[in-house]
């Protein structure tokens, strides 16, 4: 138990992320006091902790499938819990059954929090070496690592170029398979690196970026769960309840785009995607590729 309360104390204070959109999902998801709301990626909590703090009286069900977030937000906001208005579930969001509680909003941010990106052991990043593991729940067995190390030729140049957006894939895929076995995050970051003429190495965008994307996207799944949660989660609201999703990268903004347009249980708020300020861009770079997408859950009596 001890060794639990230190983890808990060490992941509050490490845990630093920076909640993109802030105002702008607020504003949009019109939190009405007393309200109900759930938020499938906790990460830090920012984004729960404004919804706790928009309005009198709301509650939250915040979801996270990584212990160190569900840990560092316990300690964080636990006033918030003590008087019944947080609700902590560690799992993946793929895996929740509200039974027949509705809500007055649902929020994702999707993918990484900055804590699971930083961390090095993780594995998210090749800035720093650590063993390639990627897993947002450290409790699955895939790693990127058995991608990397046993997948077949066409299946990973397949992922890098799917999930990656990765031209150079086939080329990628073969050095990775002469290089094998490939332990650790820099030296896979080297190995695609060497795919690439000397002088695409170094330009604003690192060459192994999409590789690592296409791997982290596959090793958690995150496509499929998206998908899964565009189609289930309008059942969830309340009429006239909103769900807000910021996506990072295209091939999240199109499914979100795609999945609200022709719902027929769904009237989108959002024309265009909003984006990041030049404010919040100074402040917070990540929040560049940031795109928040809001529907509305008609009404059964509306004819709109
Ligand atoms: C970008 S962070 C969220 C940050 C949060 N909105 C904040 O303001 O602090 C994404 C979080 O969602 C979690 N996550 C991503 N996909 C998930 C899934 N399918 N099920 C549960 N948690 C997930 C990640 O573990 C990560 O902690």
């Amino acid at each position: 138990m001890a060794h639990a309360n230190e983890e808990a104390q060490q992941a509050q204070s490490t845990f630093h992320h920076i909640s993109v959109l802030p105002t702008e999902l607020i504003n949009g998801l019109a939190i009405k006091p007393g309200g109900q709301y759930l938020d499938v990626t906790l990460g830090g909590g920012g984004h729960t902790q404004l919804l706790l703090e928009a309005a009198e009286g709301t509650e939250v069900w915040g979801i996270d499938q990584d212990e160190v977030a569900i840990a560092a937000v316990q300690s964080r906001l636990s006033h918030y819990m003590e008087t019944n208005r947080l609700h902590l579930i560690h799992n993946n969001f793929d895996e929740f059954h509200p039974g027949e509680q509705k809500f007055d909003g649902i929020i994702a941010d999707l993918g990484v929090s900055s804590v699971q990106f930083d961390v090095a052991e993780r594995g998210f990043s090749f800035r720093s070496e650590a063993p390639l593991d990627m897993r947002m729940n450290q409790q699955q067995s895939l790693t990127a690592a058995e991608i990397v190390n046993t997948w077949e030729d066409k299946e990973l140049a397949d992922l890098i170029y799917e999930l990656g957006e990765e031209r150079r894939s086939r080329r990628i895929a073969r050095k990775i398979i002469e290089n094998r076995p490939i332990e650790t995050t820099t030296q896979l970051a080297y190995v695609v690196a060497g795919c690439f003429p000397p002088k695409q190495r170094h330009g604003r965008i690192h060459t192994a970026t999409r590789t690592f994307q296409a791997l982290r996207i596959a090793v958690n799944r995150e496509l499929e769960v998206l998908d899964r949660l565009l189609e289930v989660a309008p059942d969830w609201l309340k009429p006239e309840g909103r769900i807000g999703i910021i996506s990072f990268h295209s091939l999240e903004d199109r499914r979100v785009k795609h999945a609200f347009k022709p719902d027929e249980r769904l009237r989108v708020i959002t024309k265009r995607p909003l984006t990041a300020s030049e404010t919040e861009l100074e402040v917070n770079p990540r929040s560049r590729s940031a795109k928040l997408r809001i529907a509305e859950r008609r009404d059964r009596s509306s004819n709109e």
